[in-house]
C-alpha cells in the first residue's frame, strides 16, 4: 500500500467519522448504565440492544469467533473479557468496556474503564487517571510528520510517570474500514520509529496499564479473557484518532452530550 499505510480517502473518512461517533455514543450509554448488582451478561445484552438501535452491528461478535457483543473486563481482567450470567458486578469493582460498531461499511472501536465507587481509593485513582493521561499524551503526539513510535513513547513516558505496568502483548492499531488495520501502535518504545504519520490515517490508541506487573495470562478455558499475572487491577482507555494536517481529531470524542 502507498507509504505502507492505510491512508483513507475523504469519502471513507466521512463514513469512519460517523461510525466512530455512533460507537462513542453507545460506549457512553453503556458506561453510564452499569450498576453494581448487574451481571456482565446484563451489560452485554444491553450493549447489543443499543448497537442494534443505532443501526449498526457489533464489530466484535464472531470476530475470530469472539462470542460477545462487547468486551467487558472487570478488575484484574485487562481486555477481551466475555460477559457471563454469573459474574455480578460489585460496588467496588472497576469495569472496562470496549465497544466496536460496524456502521455503513465503516468501523468504530473505543474503550473506557469506569469505577463503581464514586470516590475510589488513591490506588484506583492513580490507575484510572494514569491510564487516561497516557492516552491523552499519546493523542497529543499523533501529528503528521511524526512517527507511530512518537505516540508509543508518549504513552510509555506517561505510564512510567504514574508507575503503571505496560501490557506489551496487545497494542493499538489502524482502524476504519477493517477493525484492525496496519500499523500497530504499541504502548512502549524501543522497536524503531515505525511509519511516518500522514493525514488520512486513523489510529486506535489504547493503553492497557496495570497497578502491578506488566505480565498477563490468557484464560485457558475461554481462550479470550486476558488477566494480570499477579491479580493486580488493570485499566484500558481507547480512542480512535484521525491524523490531519494540524491537530489530531478524536473521532470517538462524545460530541452529543
Ligand atoms: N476492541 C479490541 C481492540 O481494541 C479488539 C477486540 S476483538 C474481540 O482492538 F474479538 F475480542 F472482540
Ligand atoms: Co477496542
Ligand atoms: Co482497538
Amino acid at each position: 500500500m502507498a507509504r505502507g499505510q492505510n491512508v483513507h480517502t475523504p469519502e471513507e473518512i466521512v463514513r469512519i467519522r460517523r461510525a466512530a461517533a455512533v460507537t462513542a455514543q453507545v460506549r457512553d450509554m453503556i458506561a453510564e448504565s452499569i450498576r453494581p448488582g448487574m451481571t456482565t451478561m446484563d451489560v452485554d445484552v444491553r450493549a447489543g440492544e443499543l448497537i442494534r438501535a443505532s443501526g449498526g452491528k457489533s464489530a466484535f461478535l464472531n470476530y475470530h469467533g469472539y462470542p460477545g457483543n462487547i468486551c467487558i473486563s472487570v478488575n484484574d481482567e485487562v481486555v477481551h473479557g466475555i460477559a457471563r450470567p454469573d459474574r455480578v458486578i460489585g460496588p467496588r469493582d472497576i469495569v472496562s468496556i470496549d465497544v466496536g460498531v460496524e456502521f455503513d461499511g465503516a468501523l468504530g472501536d473505543t474503550a473506557v474503564t469506569v469505577s463503581m465507587e464514586a470516590h475510589p481509593s488513591p490506588e484506583i485513582c492513580r490507575l484510572l487517571e494514569g491510564t487516561r493521561a497516557a492516552l491523552k499524551q499519546g493523542i497529543s503526539a499523533a501529528r503528521c510528520g511524526r512517527r507511530v513510535g512518537d505516540i508509543s513513547r508518549a504513552v510509555e513516558m506517561a505510564a512510567r510517570r504514574s508507575h503503571l505496568g505496560i501490557v506489551r502483548e496487545y497494542v493499538g492499531h489502524g482502524c476504519g474500514i477493517h477493525l484492525h488495520e496496519p500499523p500497530e501502535v504499541p504502548n512502549y518504545s524501543g522497536w524503531g520509529g515505525g511509519p511516518v504519520l500522514v493525514p488520512g490515517m486513523v489510529l486506535c490508541i489504547e493503553p492497557m496499564l496495570n497497578l502491578g506487573t506488566e505480565r498477563i495470562v490468557v484464560d485457558r478455558r475461554d481462550g479470550w479473557t486476558v488477566r494480570t499475572h499477579d491479580g493486580a487491577w488493570s485499566a484500558h482507555f481507547e480512542h480512535m484518532v484521525l491524523i490531519t494536517d494540524s491537530e489530531p481529531e478524536i473521532l470517538t470524542w462524545q460530541k452529543t452530550m
